[in-house]
């Protein structure tokens, strides 16, 4: 019998839980194929997942938990296998999974295994921000925090499709040669805030945070009046030790600085305040798909570019988790099964 390598986690905590283990194989079900994972992509929901603190993970699954939004390999069985790309909710971390059919897209031509793995999550993050919830007019002004990360990244290149103006914000000064925005500020050089008004002094159309408590309030006053703020994330809450257990009392802080928002407010202020979580997109299958044909659509035009993708042989899925908690990579990374 085939056993499938996999990456298991069995309770929150730091580096040391990422297990590999070897398991039983998994069969397809009506309406599942398999695939034999070559990539798997790593999102930072998979370091939040580890700390413990994944909400639709705890509710779904419970522990132990395989990590994983999305892989690219060969469908499996006998002769080798169409390559496909795959959104999976949960699971990913592993060089076999199985996986509902509507999930699966056949490998676009201008995408290698690795950046293919890499696509969809930051992609259809973006997606649901800017098209879902925002929907942004041409020549609206848009600012986009952790601009070079991998969800910053995808939604600059679709706030531009969109016709927006887009002003990108990066947290370290090597990062600025990868966001490909009408204005970048590196918030290391330069006062954000003093650049953000410099940039658009009426004010943003849409700003896209998932920073958490270190920004969010300053990104809602820096809306124009009808301006929309899409909160998606708290990463700057969630900082690690050297060992990748959390730090709580950083965390507890953060916590009560998170801004709490009132309608009655912002009614009269006439700003809004949207927040959604993928994982939970996955019962709405009808979004996905069209979402998905959509970016595969751009992708195809050539409007899309891949980001720079920075690949981790499996065994070394701690250190992947490490440098993505780091907040100093650029793109993408990604897990290789041999
Ligand atoms: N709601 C959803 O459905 C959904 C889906 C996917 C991702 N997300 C969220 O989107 C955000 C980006 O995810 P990603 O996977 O694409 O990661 P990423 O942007 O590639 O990496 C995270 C970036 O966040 C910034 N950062 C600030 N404080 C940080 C900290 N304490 N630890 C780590 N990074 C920090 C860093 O950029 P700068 O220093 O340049 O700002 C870093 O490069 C995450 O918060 C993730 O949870 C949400």
């Amino acid at each position: 019998m085939l056993r499938v390598r996999k990456v298991t986690i069995d309770r929150p905590g730091g580096y040391d839980r990422l297990k590999i283990v070897d398991g039983k194989d998994p069969a397809p079900g009506p309406g599942e194929v398999a695939i034999d994972v070559e990539a798997a992509g790593v999102n930072f929901a998979d370091c939040v997942i580890r700390m413990g603190f994944y909400e639709s993970q705890k509710k779904l699954l419970g522990w132990p938990v395989t990590p994983g939004f999305e892989v690219a390999g060969r469908l499996s069985g006998g002769a080798p296998g169409a390559e496909v790309l795959a959104v999976t909710r949960f699971g990913g971390y592993a060089s076999r999974v199985v996986v509902p059919e509507p999930q699966v897209f056949p490998l676009p031509p201008r995408l290698g295994i690795r950046e293919a793995a890499g696509f969809p999550v930051i992609f259809l993050t973006a997606y649901y921000a800017l098209c879902e919830l925002a929907h942004p007019k041409p020549g609206a002004t848009i600012l986009v925090h952790s601009a070079a990360g991998g969800v910053g990244g995808a939604a600059v290149q679709i706030a531009r499709i969109l016709g927006a103006r887009v002003v990108g914000v990066v947290g370290s000064s090597h990062k600025v040669p990868a966001v490909k925005a009408d204005v970048v500020i590196d918030k290391s050089k330069e006062d954000l805030w003093a650049a953000a008004r410099r940039a658009a002094p009426l004010g943003y159309d849409v700003i896209l945070d998932a920073n958490g408590a270190e920004t969010l309030k300053e990104s809602y006053r820096h809306l124009a009046p009808t301006g929309r703020l899409v909160a998606y994330g708290f990463h700057s809450m969630l900082r690690t030790r050297e060992d990748g257990k959390v730090r709580w009392l950083p965390l507890l802080r953060s916590y009560l600085k998170t801004p709490r928002f009132h309608p009655i407010r912002m009614v009269n202020e006439n700003r809004s305040l949207l927040c959604f979580n993928l994982s939970y997109l996955f019962a709405k299958q009808e979004i996905l798909r069209e979402a998905m044909g959509t970016l595969l659509g751009w992708l195809a035009e050539g409007k899309l570019q891949p980001p720079p993708v920075t690949a981790y042989p499996v065994a070394e899925v701690a250190r992947a988790h490490r440098d993505l908690e780091s907040g100093r990579t650029v793109g993408k990374l990604v897990l290789t099964f041999p």
